[in-house]
């Protein structure tokens, strides 16, 4: 691996965006591993989806501290306050960062631009600019596979041209990408910006498809499926998300001069995607199965009459498709867990979470 090796024992990491969906499983598997010295979650509790998802996955985190050797601290705030991320910095010292607040979501961001740029853009201006400040040996953030847009070429490559988002959500997610460059070139910060395809597992998020199907089936809605089902997507277990974003913490681009004698930016982007995509509707069945194995709908629920084929809404994209060679070759990673595995996790926890 043409990497520089991090050891994370001794070391300080702060996570933004823990406890969200992302964030929260990597914590607990930071604090699972005894990994590092401490870790620091930092989130705003946003209520953009029901806040006690993230009270709870909070909690899950406090528990797991109590047994583990790395302490844990937890900071309610927005890295938009350029001061809290000035005083955590100055405070703590992390050495590594995983940049993983953001607002999320598509859709979302067609009627709520502020938010996008508030969080996304200036809140990664604040962590890039406190990098630049302080030692910082390794920024790993969250990008998205939004940011290839409408491209036709699949699968999708980091190579490939990724000029032409077609939602303000994706805009902001190449835009960290590009500032992530500047300050990996002009301060020689060692960076790596992830981009996750459609991530899901237990105590995700209620805004994705197949949570939001499961709360309308249970209440005897109907689920729209949209572009009546012509969609694909590349569907990625959140445990093989985390295991990607943990190696890559562990492994920095390497600082080196060019023939200029500059620094070659220390950067890198990396797509995290299982690299089998799945017809909507497939996913919709395995989903169906899962959740009549769990018990949470009976088996002669007649889903055919809750479902609602509509056209494609604005901001989508037809298809989803990582290549994720790259990660395989650098860090010895490839996604494994499969829908089936990975819906089914999903449908006992719903199962027990609302019991
Ligand atoms: N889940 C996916 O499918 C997916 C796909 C591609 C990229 N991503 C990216 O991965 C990251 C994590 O996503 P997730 O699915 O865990 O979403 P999530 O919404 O569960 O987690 C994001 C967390 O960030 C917090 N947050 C938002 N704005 C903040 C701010 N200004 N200051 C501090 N905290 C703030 C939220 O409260 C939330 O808890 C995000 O950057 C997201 O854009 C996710």
């Amino acid at each position: 691996m043409n990497k520089q090796s991090i050891e994370l024992n001794n070391k300080t990491v702060l996570v933004t965006g823990s406890p969200g969906f992302i964030g929260a499983n990597l914590v607990l598997r930071i604090l699972r591993d005894n990994a590092c010295k401490t870790v620091i979650s930092l989130d705003n509790m946003n209520d953009y989806y029901d806040v006690s998802l993230k009270e709870y996955r909070l909690e899950l985190i406090n528990k797991q501290a109590e047994t583990s050797k790395t302490n844990h601290i937890f900071i309610k705030g927005s890295i938009a306050d350029r001061d809290l991320i000035n005083s955590i910095f100055n405070e703590y010292k992390p050495e590594i960062v995983v940049n993983l607040a953001a607002q999320a979501g598509v859709r979302y961001s067609i009627d709520h631009p502020d938010v996008y740029i508030e969080s996304n853009i200036i809140g990664f201006y604040n962590i890039l600019e406190a990098c630049r400040n302080n030692p910082v040996e390794h920024l790993v953030y969250a990008s998205s596979s939004s940011v290839y847009g409408g491209n036709k070429k699949v699968p999708f490559s980091v190579d490939d041209k990724v000029d032409n988002p077609v939602s303000l959500y994706a805009a902001t997610k190449k835009s960290n990408e590009l500032l992530a460059h500047c300050y990996s070139k002009l301060y020689n910060i060692p960076s790596t910006g992830l981009r996750f395809f459609t991530v899901y597992g237990p105590a995700g998020r209620p805004d994705m498809f197949y949570y939001s199907a499961t709360d309308k089936l249970v209440k005897g809605e109907n689920i729209k499926i949209f572009n009546y089902g012509n969609c694909k997507r590349d569907f990625t277990y959140v445990d093989d998300i985390v295991e990607g974003v943990y190696r890559v913490m562990k492994g920095a681009p390497i600082k080196e001069n060019g023939d200029d004698g500059l620094p070659v930016p220390p950067y890198a982007v990396y797509n995290i995607g299982g690299g089998t995509p799945e017809n909507l509707l497939d996913y919709i069945d395995t989903l169906q199965h899962a959740l009549v194995n769990s018990g949470i709908l009976p088996s002669d629920y007649d889903f055919e009459a809750h479902k609602e084929l509509v056209g494609m809404q604005p901001g989508d994209v037809p298809v989803t498709f990582a290549d994720s060679k790259a990660l395989e070759d650098d860090y010895g990673f490839t996604p494994k867990i499969g829908i089936k595995e990975g819906l089914q996790k999903f449908a006992d926890w719903y199962k027990e979470y609302y019991k």
